[in-house]
């Protein structure tokens, strides 16, 4: 949540910090700013709305300089306004400090406090602020030292940058629960809170570790630890492409990448899949065979999407590595003290390796002395860093907020896993081997299932005026009906509520009349004749049905087709497959209903691609 974007050199920094604002913005966009140096003057504009509004009071009002820092802010201490935006500034009479801040202040307030009875006046409601002028008070032209001294009055979380003009051409910045990375070009240095954002100016960054402090100017970068000796660091690759953040012919980058889920899904697979073995393999586990053997539970912790993967994952691996799963929000599991075995593994899920609850749950995980692995998107992030071991989507940046491709690489990840486990206790080679089968199959049949665009656009022109929806399924379906009340909910601001279609009845079918459609998942398989008897409650009280089935089963076919007013028809898979299949429809439904109301898909209001904050 909230993005900073830093740059000294020999270029005019403002062009800089602007695209890097842009390619940060969809980790927060309510309000932005910039500050720059130049001519040991300190040059602030800030504006409330897109990085695009604060590009177009630049254009008005520009401002110079080839060192600076910048901010896209997702607000948790005030609302979205011009004074609230970063950067905040510490006047003092060595010279203003400007700060930007991601993460949160905890004891903001008793320090405010504190701060405002010495006589200080404070202009925004952020917690930011007390940052700028608690390094403004400490009155030491030497930032980097009066930073080190406030640094222990903060509580809460923070990756920061501050620049003064007494301090000369370099930026200081601090970490702590809060990613930032260095980027190391040619005689220029930037800052960033997502090395995504770094793509076509530099492929060789340094992650900053937690309660570091660094100093970048254009030639050179020092970081220090805690105790405040300079440390050595490794400079590190990063292999992502440019096109991969680019929209390519797509209008928007949830479509992009939900067209994307066919090439993902072979990527999470590349690799993996050992035909020899009848298993998978994985590179990063860091568990030995005897300690896979011998766990008797795996915990899956995660939030939104990355959960609903996580109730997937708990029906394969129970399935096909009868191994016990619970699966827990981590906002939940990081408070809980539950009893937990010492043979048992918690494995973390998330795309963007930095949702601060899903970071608390693996580190109170590893304090208990669990096993802890993450299964994660973004290489080198917090959580990557911090599991004992895991498994990377390789899925590629995703830039739309609305998680997409990450889903479908998640439950084919979690698909391998429990091959993978299973062939070390109960599965046989012939059982592996038809896994292996049915999994490199995905890709192919992800592009065909990729063709209901067009239909599922009519269905959304029909029912986007609706302002309840409810989706129902069974099994490997439920997390499925999950999913896609979260996608429609979230992006296209129409009520929708998942849930398991027989528990219906014990409450959410009194919801059920004509202008409440709900979206039944009924491909074949184990509980369809069920799944369907849900379905003809539900006509029964004259609510709009939608089913979204299996293509190749006539019976079944013309049983949905008898039934719903509307099917959506996707390609038969075994059922374990079927979440990747289903979903599909599901995400074109809330891209193209919120289309139609005229949201805006890829930054939906209040939401922000990765959260880091509590
Ligand atoms: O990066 P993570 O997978 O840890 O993120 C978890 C959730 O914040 C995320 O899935 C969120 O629910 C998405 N907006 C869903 O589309």
């Amino acid at each position: 949540m909230c993005g900073i974007f830093g740059y000294v050199g020999p270029r005019q920094a403002e062009p800089i910090l602007i695209e890097g604002l842009r390619r940060l913005e969809y980790r927060g966009y309510d309000s932005a700013g910039i500050a720059t140096l130049s001519d040991s003057k300190l040059f602030i504009r800030k504006k409330a709305g897109r990085v695009q509004e604060l590009a177009r009071h630049l254009a008005d009002d520009p401002i110079l300089g080839s060192l600076g820092i910048s901010h896209t802010r997702w607000a948790t201490h005030g609302g979205a306004t011009d004074t609230n935006a970063h950067p905040h500034l510490g006047p003092s009479s060595h010279g203003d400090i400007a700060v930007v801040h991601n993460g949160v202040i905890e004891n903001y307030s008793a320090l405010k406090r504190d701060l405002q009875n010495e006589g200080i006046k404070f202009l925004s409601e952020t917690d930011t602020e007390v940052i700028a002028h608690l390094l403004a008070r400490q009155n030491d032209p030497d930032l980097l030292a009066a930073l080190r001294r406030i640094i222990p009055m903060l509580k809460g979380t923070y990756g920061m940058a501050a620049v003064s003009p007494r301090h000369g051409e370099r930026i200081i910045a601090a970490r702590l629960g809060s990613p930032l990375v260095i980027g190391v070009g040619e005689g220029e240095h930037f800052l960033a809170s997502d090395p995504s954002a770094l793509i076509g100016h530099t492929s060789k960054i340094v992650y900053l570790k937690d309660h570091q402090v660094c100093v970048i100017t254009a030639d050179d970068f020092h970081i220090y630890d805690a105790s405040h000796s300079r440390v050595s660091f490794s400079v590190q690759n990063i292999d992502w492409k440019s096109t991969d953040t680019d929209k390519g012919e797509f209008p928007h980058y949830m479509l992009k990448e939900i067209h994307e889920q066919s090439e993902s899904v072979a990527n999470a697979m590349r690799g993996r899949l050992d035909h020899e073995n009848a298993t998978a393999v994985f590179g990063g586990l860091n568990l030995d065979p005897r300690q896979l053997r011998k766990a008797e539970r795996i915990i899956l912790t995660a939030c939104g999407t990355s959960y609903h993967a996580g109730i997937v994952g708990e029906y394969l691996f129970e399935e096909f590595a009868r191994i016990p799963v619970e699966v827990e929000y981590a906002s939940e599991f990081r408070y809980r003290n539950p009893p937990i075995d010492q043979d048992t593994i918690v494995i973390a899920i998330t795309q963007s390796g930095e949702t601060a609850d899903t970071l608390a749950a693996l580190r109170e995980s590893k304090r208990k002395g669990h096993r802890s692995l993450a299964i994660c998107n973004v290489v080198g992030s917090s959580i990557a860093r911090e599991a004992d071991g895991g498994v990377y989507l390789h899925a590629g940046p995703e830039v739309g907020v609305a998680s997409t491709k990450a889903f479908t690489s998640q439950v084919v990840v979690l698909a391998m896993l429990a091959l993978f486990l299973g062939r070390m206790r109960n599965l046989s080679s012939l059982q592996g081997a038809k896994m292996i089968e049915d999994l490199q199959a995905l890709p192919e049949i992800i592009k065909k299932t990729l063709r209901c665009n067009d239909a599922v656009r009519q269905l959304a022109e029909k029912y986007q005026q609706t302002s309840n929806m409810l989706f129902m399924g069974r099994q490997y379906m439920y997390p499925v009906a999950l999913e896609g009340a979260l996608k429609l909910k979230e992006i296209s601001y129409i009520h929708a509520e998942g849930y398991p279609a027989a528990e219906m009845k014990h409450g959410p079918i009194a919801l059920v009349d004509k202008q409440t459609p709900s979206i039944f998942l009924t491909p074949r398989g184990s509980v369809f004749d069920k799944v369907m008897s849900n379905l003809e409650e539900v006509k029964a009280r004259g609510g709009p049905v939608i089913a979204i089935a299996s293509e190749g089963d006539a019976r079944a076919a013309d049983h949905v087709a008898s039934r719903a007013d509307e099917v959506i028809f996707v390609p038969d898979v075994p059922e374990y497959l079927q979440p990747i299949v289903t979903v599909i429809p599901l995400q074109l439904f809330a891209y193209h209903a919120a289309l139609l109301r005229g949201c805006d898909v890829d930054k939906p209001r209040n939401l922000a691609k990765s959260v880091t904050v509590e």
